[in-house]
Parts: structure tokens; C-alpha cells; sequence
């Protein structure tokens, strides 16, 4: 604010010292046009910095969201409120208009509905007529297993948008772009071994059992919640990037449910052991030199344990898990902007009929 107000009160000076020359001096005609010509440069910025609606990105009118391409975002997904209308300036996507009013409705090529938060009887879907031309698209970001199946879900949806590799809107938690310059890649300094930060500890998670086992052969410092040791937002980052390794460990295991667990360590330079889908699985989206897998080491899980042991005293073999990052760099999805941008550009492209009928059977089999 402060920045503002003082150019602005300078030109008010100016202004004002202008106004009274020309009030002196008004029966002067020649000295009137000298004092106003100068001065008229000055009134048109102050005239033009005042229309302040005019550098405001999502003030839209009838006519320039008419042959926009119009996403309604039914519900704001768990709540959590974003900066929607970046796609051109964050995605370089273009002609998409993202909106949250629901005046919109009869106007939108598409609804994007967040399955989390449709109410169990579907209450809470819109329930006008819908459009001939507008698609509604079922959005989730959770596995099958921490997703709620819901009946009559059926018939009712044209897309799908979410982390898996078929649907018809796909984005996973991150993925790798190639690097523009290419550049060895320096860990940053480490002071502990192996770490996990966990907040959602169930027992009868794959990835409980696992750690329990493997804990009796190697050093784990724990975080988060499930260890009644909570870390501010702001810490992660920091821990993640001081540990050698860090145990990637999806809460529950699907095709393609790969999630910042691993693009996190990746993008900030910690070794990812991962438990989750395939080996194979994992190699669809990222490099098989980037990770560790848990698969790697069939029984005992000593032998995952003594792996890590000698890479900590082998700087050689250890630095060997960043030669990817010479060519690529990670790129963490930006929730939610990207996704409802990505669902617009799909719109904007493919226009022809479409119904997912079987919402039910593809998602929960
Ligand atoms: C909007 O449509 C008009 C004509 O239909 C076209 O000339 C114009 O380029 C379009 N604007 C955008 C931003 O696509
Ligand atoms: C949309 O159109 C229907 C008629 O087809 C109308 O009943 C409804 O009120 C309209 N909704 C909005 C939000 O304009
Ligand atoms: C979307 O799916 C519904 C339900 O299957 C269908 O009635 C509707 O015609 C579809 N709309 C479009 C534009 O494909």
C-alpha cells in the first residue's frame, strides 16, 4: 500500500501546483496552454491508474467470456479455497474461464464434481436440467481404498479426472520434464540416515507392517502425527532434504496411486524408497535409477537395510540415484489450479459425445 500512495501523492502535488498556475494565470491564453499541455500527460495516468478494475484478471464481462470456455467447480474440493483463473499465466493455457458461481450452470461446458465431497444420497449434485452440451466430470485425487463408493453414481458422469493413467483427464502428483540446461546434480548436505513422516497410521496398513519389520535392522527417524511428532508446514522441506533416503510409503497399494511421497524427496534431493505399486509401475513415470523399491529385496528385509547401510558409506554408488537429475527436473502438480485448467484445455479440444457409465466397476472394480 505504501508503495502506492506516495507516487500518487506526488502527482496529486503536481496536480494541484499545476491547477492553481492554470487558476493564476487563466486570462492569460498563451500561458494557460503552456501550463495545460504539460500538464495533460499527467491527468490521463492519474485518469487511467484509477480504473483499477481494468489490470484485474478474472473481472469478466458478457462479452469476454463468450467464446470462453466455461469450467464450473461445483464445490470447492475439501473445502480448500484457490486462485483458479492462472491457466493462461501459470499453464499456458488459453481461453478457459474457471469459476465457482453457480449462476454459471447453464452456461458451463463442464461441472467438475470432487467425489470427496458429494454427500453420500448425491444431495448435494446440481439439480437443474443439464445443458445438452455440458460434460460433467467426477474428479478424485484419493485411492479406491480411501474413497467412499457411492450408488448411483452410475450414468451420470461423461469424464474422469484423476491420477490414473485411463482416465480421460489424466495428471499425476508430479512428473519429470527435461532439464533445459544440463548440470550434475549436488545433494544437499545430509545429517541423517533414513526418515519417514507419517500422519495417518493405521495397523493394517502394508506400509505399518513393513515398517515394523524393518525397523529391528536400521536407524528410522519417524515424524508426524502417527508419532505424536507433528511438523509445521514449513519444516518438511528441511527435514525431507537432510536425510539420505526417505521411505515413500503410499498408504494403501494401487496402479498409478503414486503421490508427492515420492515426487517430494525427488524434487528436493533425497533417495525415495518406495512402497507401492510395481517396480513396473513406478518406471512409467519416473527413472529406474530415481528410486529404491522395497520389491527390490525379496526376503529378509535385512537385505533392503544392509542396501541402505553400504550406499551410506559408499558416496559413489549412492550419488549414482541423482544422474537423472542432469536431465530432467521434477514438477510437482499444483492442486487445484492445474487440474481444473487441465479439464478446461480437455473441453476446449474434444468436443464429441461422451458418457462413463461404469464409474462404479472402474474405480472400485
Ligand atoms: C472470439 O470469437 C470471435 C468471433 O467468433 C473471434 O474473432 C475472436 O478471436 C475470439 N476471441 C478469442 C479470445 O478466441
Ligand atoms: C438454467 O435454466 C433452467 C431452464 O432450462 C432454469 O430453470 C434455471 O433456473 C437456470 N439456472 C440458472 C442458474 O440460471
Ligand atoms: C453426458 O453424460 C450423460 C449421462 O450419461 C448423458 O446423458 C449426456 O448426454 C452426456 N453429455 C455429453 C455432452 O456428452
Amino acid at each position: 500500500m505504501n508503495y502506492f500512495s506516495k507516487p500518487s501523492k506526488s502527482f496529486h502535488k503536481i496536480l494541484r501546483l499545476v491547477l492553481l498556475s492554470v487558476f493564476i494565470l487563466g486570462c492569460i491564453v498563451t500561458a494557460f496552454f503552456m501550463y495545460y499541455k504539460p500538464s495533460s500527460p499527467l491527468l490521463n495516468h492519474l485518469l487511467q491508474s484509477s480504473d483499477c478494475t481494468k489490470n484485474i484478471p478474472h473481472v469478466y464481462s458478457e462479452t469476454n467470456y463468450k467464446n470462453m470456455t466455461i469450467v464450473l467447480l461445483w464445490m470447492w474440493p475439501f473445502g480448500q479455497t484457490y486462485e483458479m483463473n492462472v491457466c493462461s499465466s501459470a499453464f499456458n493455457i488459453e481461453g478457459c474461464f474457471i469459476t465457482v458461481d453457480r449462476k454459471f450452470y447453464n452456461k458451463s461446458d463442464g461441472v467438475v464434481i470432487h467425489h470427496r465431497d458429494i454427500a453420500g444420497d448425491l444431495s448435494n449434485l446440481p439439480k437443474s436440467q443439464r445443458p445438452w452440451f455440458q460434460k460433467w466430470i467426477w474428479m478424485n485425487w484419493e485411492s479406491p481404498r480411501h474413497t467412499a463408493r457411492l450408488p448411483g453414481l452410475n450414468n451420470l458422469f461423461n469424464l474422469t479426472l484423476s491420477y490414473r493413467r485411463d482416465s480421460d483427464i489424466k495428471m499425476p502428483y508430479g512428473f519429470l520434464v527435461t532439464a533445459n540446461t544440463v548440470e550434475d546434480f549436488v545433494p544437499p548436505s545430509k545429517d541423517k540416515l533414513v526418515c519417514w513422516i507419517v500422519s495417518n497410521w493405521s495397523p493394517n496398513h502394508v506400509r505399518a507392517k513393513y515398517y515394523n519389520e524393518f525397523k529391528n535392522h536400521i536407524n528410522i527417524q519417524t515424524f508426524g502425527r502417527a508419532f505424536n511428532k507433528h511438523i509445521a508446514d514449513k519444516d518438511y522441506n528441511p527435514i525431507v532434504s537432510s536425510c539420505k533416503f526417505y521411505l515413500a510409503f503410499e498408504n494403501s497399494v494401487h496402479e498409478d496411486y503414486i503421490t508427492e511421497k515420492l515426487y517430494n524427496p525427488l524434487s528436493l534431493g533425497t533417495v525415495p524408497v518406495v512402497l507401492g505399486p510395481t517396480r513396473e509401475n513406478y518406471e512409467i513415470f519416473v527413472p529406474r535409477d530415481a528410486f529404491i523399491h522395497v520389491d527390490d529385496f525379496k526376503t529378509p528385509k535385512e537385505l533392503l537395510a544392509d542396501y541402505l547401510l553400504l550406499l551410506d558409506k559408499n558416496e559413489e554408488l549412492y550419488l549414482g540415484y541423482f544422474k537423472w537429475r542432469r536431465h530432467f527436473k521434477v514438477n510437482i502438480v499444483k492442486f487445484w489450479a492445474e487440474l481444473t485448467c487441465k479439464a478446461c484445455d480437455y473441453l476446449r479440444h474434444k468436443n464429441e459425445y461422451k458418457a462413463f457409465n461404469n464409474l462404479n466397476k472402474w474405480f472400485w472394480g
